[in-house]
């Protein structure tokens, strides 16, 4: 197990994507997973935003959805209900109440089992917020991968500039620093760097200079020593599998 954390555009998903290739391991993008429960609410008139009058039956109404939403990872891609949503994971829309979503005990406990049963399938690369520091506290490396605001506001406009979307990078910014404060502050599993994490900078590095440098520190450390922690889960969140 790999644990990857670290804000939003540090350019987790690229480079433990190209690592867990160059390992070997299954690749586990955990952002998708909360995505794709975002996704789900919008679809549904549930999302935060849309229940803010009424957050205590909102927040009920949400459960519910969770409870019965069949949320699969298959080849990388995300199935909600059999469909595959992948596309549609990173509209600004479902950035917009993602963290409001990933803030929610309920939706957090059920991506965490998801998440280990996932790892007790095989060796994984895990990226997300709250890997190293909550899920899989006893991972066999961590890194902590951050980069400076502006660049990471650079990168996803370059994101959305592959959607076909122009967005200035200064209310990208915004949004940005918006959902650092939100993930951070959050109670429930808040990002920061575990204290056995190694912290890389990835400002003004090429995707290949970083990823040399997980290499290096995976192979510098040795096998695994243990296995990545986390209890027996269901392999899907709600619904029948
Ligand atoms: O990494 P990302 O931008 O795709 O993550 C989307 C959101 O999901 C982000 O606002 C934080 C949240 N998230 C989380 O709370 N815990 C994780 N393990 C992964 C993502």
């Amino acid at each position: 197990m790999v644990a990857i954390d670290g804000p939003s555009g540090a350019g987790k998903s690229t480079v433990a994507r190209r690592l867990a290739t160059a390992l070997g391991f299954g690749f586990l993008d955990t952002g998708a997973m909360y995505r794709a429960v975002t996704w789900h609410f919008l679809a549904l008139g549930c999302a935060p935003a849309e229940c803010a009058a009424e957050p205590d039956q909102g927040r009920a109404r949400m459960a519910q959805a969770l409870a019965a939403m069949r949320l699969e990872l298959r080849d990388g891609r995300l199935l909600v209900d059999g469909r595959d949503v992948t596309a549609h994971l990173r509209t600004r829309e479902v950035e917009s109440q993602v963290s409001a979503v990933s803030a929610l005990p309920f939706v957090r406990a059920a991506m965490r089992d998801l998440q280990r049963e996932v790892a007790r399938q095989g060796p994984v690369v895990a990226e997300g917020r709250d890997m190293g520091s909550v899920v899989f506290p006893r991972a066999s490396w961590k890194v902590y991968l951050d980069a400076a605001p502006s660049e990471r506001a650079r990168r996803r406009c370059q994101d959305f500039a592959g959607q076909g979307r122009s967005v200035s990078e200064a209310v990208v910014l915004e949004e940005i620093l918006v959902r650092d404060r939100l993930d951070s502050t959050r109670s429930d599993a808040p990002l920061r760097r575990a204290a056995d994490a190694h912290y890389v900078d990835s400002t003004g590095l090429t995707t290949d200079a970083v990823v040399a440098q997980l290499l290096a520190i995976v192979r510098s450390g040795g096998p695994p020593s243990h296995p990545a922690g986390g209890p027996a889960a269901a392999p899907t969140v709600g619904g029948p599998s």
